[in-house]
């Protein structure tokens, strides 16, 4: 049973369609990526699922609750860590947290130890007395991310989390969300970096342009490039052979041949097994290599095969 089913949001600002038409189940307990450049849509989705802007169509229902129409009861039970810090600079770590649990209408003893659990969760209970304009981005980041889990949410909804912090913090939120996920929340994390979605999520959907471009496993979705690797080559002249393909898809272990701006994509179950073979067609016809490059596929190649542009700017 899905935890989050999202059936065809939509929503529009005048002309432009930021989402279009995006759906996609999270089964309990999964950490949910959503991988795309910036202007793909990913914080306007999650402001839909947090109830913080109606759908112009669709709808997404978690935990049996829909976010049209049971918006209040959707706010119970899911935390939303915003891509933009929300905090008091001029309070302390504890202060900012308190301050978050009373608009959830939490107080006293259980107030004071839900904040004691976050912030060890965070590591950050040592410096729970220092005022938050003291932190680094890192440590802000982290304490944005407790606010958001002081009312247990069964959903926790992270928007870029990692954007302007240095390497080891990011360390340091990964264990953090892996610890959340170990304690029952279910988590959608977003990020346009391919390497954080291929570390932490179970599932990954793809973005571009308000339009999910691929989903599944990080398995599912790089054998489209070849499990074994790829070949990339650029001929010249191009179109040098008309037979080409033909005589290179006949050899040992290919499996498809894609074309990307002039350039051949050839995958295979073993590219260096597969190197030797393409190379011995390619002399026989007598074409030149102007470019080679061999590599297994990741998400940032799928980007590109998928879109025809690349991931980062
Ligand atoms: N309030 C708004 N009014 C008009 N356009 C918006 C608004 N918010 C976002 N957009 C546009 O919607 C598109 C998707 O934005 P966003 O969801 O923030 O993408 P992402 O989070 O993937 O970077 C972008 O083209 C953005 O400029
Ligand atoms: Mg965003």
């Amino acid at each position: 049973m899905p935890l989050v089913t999202a059936d065809n949001l939509v929503k529009k600002y005048d002309e432009l369609t930021a989402v279009d038409g995006v759906s996609f189940t999270i089964d309990e307990g999964q950490i949910f990526g959503f991988l795309g450049p910036n202007g793909a849509g990913k914080s306007t989705t999650i402001s839909m699922l947090s109830t913080y802007l109606p759908p112009s169509s669709g709808d997404a229902v978690i935990d049996g609750l829909s976010v049209t129409h049971q918006a209040e009861k959707v706010r119970n039970i899911i935390g939303v860590v915003p891509q933009d810090i929300a905090l008091y600079p001029t309070l302390t770590a504890l202060q900012n947290l308190k301050f978050y649990g009373k608009m959830y209408d939490m107080g006293g003893e259980n107030l004071d130890k839900r904040c004691q659990e976050l912030l060890e969760l965070v590591e950050l209970w040592d410096r729970r007395d220092s005022r938050v304009e003291q932190f680094s981005g890192g440590m802000k980041r982290r304490i944005n991310m407790a606010a958001g889990l002081l009312h247990h949410p069964r959903f926790l909804l992270l928007d870029e989390p990692t954007v302007g912090v240095d390497p080891q913090s990011r360390e340091h939120i990964f264990e953090t969300i892996f610890k959340i996920r170990d304690s029952g929340t279910t988590i959608l994390y977003t990020s346009h970096y391919m390497e954080e979605v291929e570390t932490l999520c179970d599932y990954i959907a793809i973005m571009d342009k308000g339009k999910m471009v691929a989903s599944g496993t990080l398995h599912e979705l790089l054998s489209v490039l070849g499990e074994g690797g790829v070949i990339e080559l650029k001929i010249a002249p191009p179109g040098c052979h008309a037979g080409l393909e033909e005589a290179i898809a006949g050899q040992n272990g290919v499996t498809s041949i894609n074309h990307q701006d002039g350039k051949l994509l050839i995958s295979s179950k073993n590219s260096a097994h597969s190197l030797p073979p393409v190379l011995k067609v390619l002399e026989d016809t007598g074409c030149t290599v102007d470019h080679l490059e061999i590599y297994t596929p990741n998400l940032e190649k799928l980007f590109i095969h998928l879109t025809g542009k690349e991931l980062r700017e």
